[in-house]
């Protein structure tokens, strides 16, 4: 059987101290094909980065991933030392960071940083490194490439910042983008149009994306399928249509009352009370059960596990689950 472009399967990825480990990532698990569009959505704290950083393996100095796998085309990347990692990142897999000081240096030109990369990975002479890195800005929709290459970011816009980290994670043909909310600091026209960019890169180089963002509205037009994650935990997954048509898990509906209606009119925006909680105090039951409006005794001693409710949709909430058995909404 052919494998899968990534398969991640029950990674718990935790911060130690001397005496104790706390996890900000417990049991998530997913895979990604070649032209796919994968959503993780949750709010701040609920492990995105960190899951993200796992696979990467670029993960801080007291974070380690206690168990678990993580499979790049059927090869183990749990475990990898730097130097096999260093060939896989940025050529096979490559990461859009959230934050941009882990992006894009400022000391050196946009040129000077694209051909590292490309000259780092592919076999080529420092012309066609130039080459390519110039039909790179192009491809991303900057309008003067040979500007922007001799420019330093902080000489650019955001939105152009931006186009030039995709041109980056794109230069050397990899088969997985992880993109690690992309759009959070740019104005909504430039977010679309980052977004569209995206999805067109997916189009003609036929790679999977992992697109992460706090914003269900964001990945509504783009992702095949939806990973809704809470407190390091998935909640939901399901396929794009289902988590909009038929979504299951308290938390997930709470995220969609908070998306604007303007097709209604109605700009009231429902919020949930509270804050996603830290890793160092994380309830013992479902990691929702103190900001959820269902929960009972048992949501709070114990964790739900994920329960197919249809095909290919889970969730990981006891009343979502019995509720659906018996036909019933919660
Ligand atoms: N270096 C660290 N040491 C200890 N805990 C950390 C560290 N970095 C992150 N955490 C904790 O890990 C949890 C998950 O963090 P993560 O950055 O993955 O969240 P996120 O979903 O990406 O949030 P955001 O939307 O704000 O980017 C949080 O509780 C955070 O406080
Ligand atoms: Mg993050």
């Amino acid at each position: 059987m052919k494998e899968p472009l990534l398969q991640v399967q029950d990674i718990r990825m935790v911060f130690r101290n001397k005496k104790q480990e706390f996890a900000a990532v417990d049991g998530l698990s997913f895979q990604v094909e070649r032209g796919e569009i994968l959503g993780i959505v949750g709010e701040s704290g609920s492990g995105k980065t960190m899951a993200s950083l796992s696979i990467m393996g670029l993960l801080p100095e007291q974070g380690a991933i206690a168990s678990g796998s993580i499979k790049y085309q059927g090869r183990e990347l749990v475990g990898l030392s730097d130097a096999e990692m260093c060939k896989i990142r940025g050529k096979e897999i490559s990461m859009i960071f959230q934050e941009p000081i882990m992006s894009l240096d400022q000391v050196f030109t946009v040129g000077n940083q694209l051909m590292e990369g490309i000259l780092t990975h592919e076999k080529m002479s420092r012309e066609e490194a130039q080459k390519r890195a110039l039909e790179m800005l192009n491809l991303v929709g900057i309008p003067s490439p040979e500007r922007v290459f001799h420019s330093y970011p902080f000489e650019l816009s955001g939105g152009m910042c931006q186009r030039v980290m995709i041109a980056i994670a794109l230069s050397c043909n990899p088969t997985l983008l992880i993109a690690d909310e992309p759009t959070t600091a740019l104005d909504v026209t430039v977010q679309a149009q980052i977004m569209d960019l995206l999805k067109k890169s997916r189009d003609k180089f036929n790679i999977g994306i992992i697109l992460i963002t706090h914003d269900l509205d964001v990945v509504k037009d783009m992702a095949d399928r939806i990973i809704v994650m809470y407190g390091g935990n998935m909640m939901e997954s399901a396929t794009r249509e289902q988590l909009f048509s038929n979504p299951a898990h308290p938390y997930t509906r709470g995220l969609l009352r908070a998306i604007p209606r303007l097709d209604t009119g109605d700009e009231r925006l429902f919020n949930i009370e509270g804050t996603v909680p830290d890793i160092r105090n994380m309830p013992a039951g479902c990691h929702f059960c103190t900001r959820c409006w269902n929960a009972q005794e048992r949501c709070k001693t114990q964790r739900p596990q994920l329960v197919e409710i249809e095909s290919g949709h889970f969730v990981a909430c006891h009343l979502a689950a019995e509720g659906r058995k018996e036909g019933e909404a919660v």
